[in-house]
């Protein structure tokens, strides 16, 4: 079954061609960073707006990279939610569009549970049940995932995200946007160990995270520099920083394993590209006989291929929309409603 993909729920126009879920024929994406960079962030405004200008090449070039016709697709599966609600609609609405001029069958992808099914397009070996811990720029959920469809929230963030904080770190910092990205690069250099930074718990929820605290202690870490005209070494504080998050995550990470008696762990979303956290998981899952997976570079941020793997999945599972589907910026992933 091959599916066409789109995806815009964020910054990146993507598009691509995949066969039964597993096998990527085709893998788009048109990239907005360089229009956010001035602005330190995303601007949904001028996301939207990009999503529409590009979409069309995107869809095309995925076609023809997969040397296909509409007419050789089986289905199109398109992100739905969560994301921001401009850019979303864009992509639902093309997908909607196509739909209804090829009579293709809609199929409305959760965001999240296609970040985790990138690792179904580098691992062919690789099928549920497992533990993933999904870090990206809007979430941080660790999940049990039951079966490709079913899934259980055991732990998430009760403030900000693990990426939202690292991009606020780094703005501070004075890093580019993608923040995440950035500060991985400069911590490379750096000594993890240089400062310390509270270590955050959420009181009777051992498996939830909190950011915000960590955050806000970097931001006034720095803000208290700048007032005294002292110059702190980034690679230390963002080696620092990064490690502080990234132990949150491990730790969870390693009780939620325990308490669900996994042995499979998967890391997905934009932050699981991070060098830190892939280095310490493994030396996790080494150090528990547990088998870790972190998809590959290309498939850890946002990109269609892993919608189109998810879509198949959905299909399966008999989950098709028709033209009433809308788009929406939150949604549950374990409780999709379309
Ligand atoms: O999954 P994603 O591409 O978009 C969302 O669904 O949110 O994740 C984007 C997040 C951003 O916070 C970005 O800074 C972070 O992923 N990120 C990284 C790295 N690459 C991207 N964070 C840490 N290290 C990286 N190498
Ligand atoms: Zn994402």
């Amino acid at each position: 079954m091959k599916i066409l993909a789109i995806e815009s729920s964020c910054d990146e126009t993507a598009a691509s061609v995949v066969e039964d879920g597993r096998r990527v024929l085709s893998n788009v994406v048109a990239s907005q960073v360089k229009e956010h960079i001035v602005f330190g962030g995303v601007v949904p405004e001028i996301a939207s707006r990009m999503h529409a200008e590009a979409i069309s090449a995107v869809v095309g070039d995925a076609l023809k990279e997969a040397d296909c016709t509409i007419n050789d697709i089986d289905a199109i599966a398109v992100t739905y939610a969560p994301g921001l609600i401009g850019a979303l609609l864009v992509g639902v609405n093309f997908a909607k569009g196509l739909s209804l001029s090829s009579g293709l069958p809609l199929i409305p992808v959760h965001h999240l549970r296609s970040h985790i099914a990138a690792n179904y397009l580098t691992f062919p070996e690789l099928e549920p049940p497992f533990f993933c811990l999904v870090v990206s720029g809007g979430h941080t959920h660790m999940i049990n995932v039951k079966s490709y469809t079913d899934f259980e929230i055991v732990g998430r963030t009760r403030d900000d995200a693990a990426g939202e904080a690292l991009d606020k770190a780094a703005r501070t910092m004075g890093l580019n946007y993608p923040g995440g990205l950035n500060l991985d690069k400069i911590a490379k250099d750096g000594n993890r160990f240089a400062y310390k930074f509270p270590r955050p718990r959420v009181d009777g929820s051992e498996l939830d995270f909190s950011f915000s605290g960590l955050k806000t202690s970097v931001i006034n870490l720095i803000h208290n520099a700048k007032q005294k005209g002292e110059e702190l070494p980034l690679p230390d504080l963002g080696a620092s920083f990064l490690n502080a998050v990234v132990t949150c995550l491990t730790d969870n990470t390693e009780k939620a394993v325990k308490q669900l008696g996994h042995k499979k762990v998967v890391l997905a979303g934009g932050v699981s590209a991070n060098s830190m956290l892939r280095k310490d998981m493994e030396e996790l899952c080494n150090k528990n006989g547990w088998e870790l997976y972190c998809p590959e570079l290309k498939y850890c941020g946002d990109n269609a291929a892993m919608v189109g793997s998810q879509g198949y999945y959905e299909t399966q599972n008999k989950t098709f929309a028709d033209l009433n589907l809308n788009a929406y910026a939150t949604m549950p992933i374990d409780n999709c409603q379309y």
